[in-house]
């Protein structure tokens, strides 16, 4: 059980000497594997060579999770139990033989929203849940541990999804771990609300983690941390047992070093979840048989229709660099065979990019009162019970929530919400409009399998229509910050999306583990 205390950042000056010493390959009986950057198959390959065992992946984590995490602060907190689950791994692997299942023995973290029944917190980062308890684990939790994963621990957050305040909670800062750190760029941002979840994969804290995503919240983080982040569509994985932010557009997904690692994630957690009745019986129609790694196909790209709107996602980036790999990136897609769609437009694109303007932020505080305090009244025990306790849990604790710096006016706003009214229903149908003469109406008029956008800035799109999304790394900047694509589609369309990634990725393979300068992680330790 270990905590990482904000407080408690001086960097160890062996720093450096100890990423080493851990040792990044593991011999054994004379062969080499290397766990840093290992794939999920990779490794069930170890493992079925007896090359490597879930234990000893598990103790490598914890080892670079102490190392790395007084730094990067990935990880809110450590299963005590992470190594007791993956020797029971083994065991079952002893004793079955075969094959149990790709997920087997593989340690993952999980975003700290994401309830699990065992002596981990789930607490949004907040100190507000500390003590709760939850009934039961969350839908997605219950398929991984059917599937033999080991949950590692919970990665970190921007506390409460930044709901708390949307302009005064930076990304990736949550009470309990302190502020996330970019692993590629220290004063760079790891995005969010899935900073944790980005930063440890990326880092190679674990394996792979979950992260959730409401607006932009697995895109964003994934594409700033050099990682594939895929956002389902609603309903395709449960959201039972997740602390909600605004069900009727939140998804949980993986966060993964590749897009063949995100759809074996995606396999286990994605189906029908009778405690999110309503959304998986619509979502889980979508699942084809035999799952999604039939799509992993080399050849993925050919014949795709992908469609390319430069206002405003390609001219206004900031960065020339950005700019120039995304017109490379055009032309690897078109050698592989898909059709680039070129100078297409949006409708009223400038609305829907604007969260304050089209609405979508009031609605999603008002869903946010009214399914947090559902969500609060079902914990078996928890010193809040409502929005109002947290509220005052903050009040009361300034130092500890860092009340005067970081505000909480979303939250005070969403508190005086009184529920979905004339007001928001009006929103609702207006958001429901601009997809249908938006997004929806350029896909279909053209067409299109994708829409292709560098960077995270379609995220809005996605977030009002319920589409999915996948993003792949696809460079560094000229400070080497990194930088994703993001491919978006219809609701359902996952299989589609995920040929076109994985083609992408094939033809790319632009990820690099990040490099760590000791000045810099130093100089970030002592602020
Ligand atoms: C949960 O939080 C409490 C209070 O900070 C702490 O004592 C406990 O160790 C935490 N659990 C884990 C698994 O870290």
């Amino acid at each position: 059980m270990v905590i990482y205390d904000p407080a408690s950042s001086v960097l160890p000056k062996t720093f450096i000497s100890l990423l080493i010493i851990t040792g990044l390959v593991l011999t054994m009986n004379g062969q080499e594997f290397t766990i840093e950057e290992a794939t999920i198959r990779e490794i069930q390959q170890a493992f079925a060579d007896n090359k490597l065992t879930s234990r000893q992946l598990v103790d490598f984590y914890l080892n670079r999770i102490q190392e790395l995490n007084p730094v990067l602060r990935g990880v809110v907190e450590v299963n005590p139990d992470a190594r007791d689950l993956a020797d029971e791994a083994d065991r079952e692997k002893q004793s079955n033989g075969g094959s149990l299942g790709d997920l087997h023995g593989i340690p993952l973290l999980v975003k700290d929203t994401i309830g699990t029944k065992d002596k981990m917190n789930t607490t949004a980062g907040s100190y507000a849940l500390i003590g709760s308890e939850v009934a039961r684990d969350a839908g997605v939790v219950e398929r991984l541990r059917k599937a033999g994963a080991v949950i590692l621990g919970k990665a970190s957050l921007s506390e409460w999804y930044r709901i708390r305040s949307i302009n005064g909670v930076p990304n990736g800062w949550c009470a309990r771990s302190g502020q996330g750190v970019n692993p590629y760029i220290t004063s760079g941002s790891p995005c969010g609300s899935s900073s944790g979840s980005a930063i440890s994969v990326a880092a190679n804290m674990v394996a792979v983690s979950l992260g959730t995503e409401t607006h932009s919240s697995i895109i964003c983080p994934s594409d700033h941390n050099s990682v594939v982040g895929l956002k389902p569509t609603i309903g395709l994985t449960s959201r039972a047992g997740v602390i909600p932010c605004a069900p009727r557009w939140d998804t949980i997904g993986p966060i993964c070093r590749t897009v063949e690692d995100a759809v074996y994630v995606l396999d286990v957690i994605a189906g029908f979840d009778p405690r999110d009745d309503e959304a998986t019986r619509e979502g889980s129609q979508f699942i084809p048989e035999g799952g999604y790694k039939q799509f992993l196909k080399n050849e993925g790209l050919k014949g795709k229709r992908l469609g390319v709107v430069r206002s405003p996602f390609v001219d206004k980036l900031h960065d020339s660099a950005i700019a120039a790999s995304f017109e490379d990136h055009l032309s690897t897609l078109r050698k592989r065979g898909a059709i680039v769609v070129d100078n297409l437009h949006i409708a009223n694109i400038d609305e829907i990019l604007d969260p304050h303007r089209s609405g979508e932020l009031m609605v999603m505080a008002t869903d946010f009162k009214i399914s947090l305090n559902a969500y609060l009244k079902e914990l078996i025990t928890s010193p809040v019970r409502s929005l109002t306790d947290i509220i005052t849990f903050n009040q009361n604790n300034p130092e500890l929530e860092k009340l005067a710096e970081y505000g909480q006016q979303t939250f005070i706003e969403a508190e005086e919400s009184t529920g979905i009214g004339e007001k928001e229903i009006q929103v609702l149908e207006n958001l429901e409009k601009l997809s249908k003469e938006g997004f929806e109406k350029l896909m279909k008029e053209n067409d299109l399998d994708a829409l292709v956008t560098p960077g995270s800035r379609a995220s809005p799109i996605l977030a009002i229509g319920g589409y999915p999304a996948i993003t792949v790394p696809a460079g560094y900047d000229s400070d080497g910050m990194p930088f994703g694509i993001c491919f978006g589609g219809l609701r359902g369309t996952e299989p589609k999306l995920v040929e076109i990634a994985y083609g992408f990725e094939q033809a790319t393979k632009v990820r690099r583990p990040p490099c760590f300068s000791t000045s810099e992680l130093s100089e970030k330790a002592s602020v």
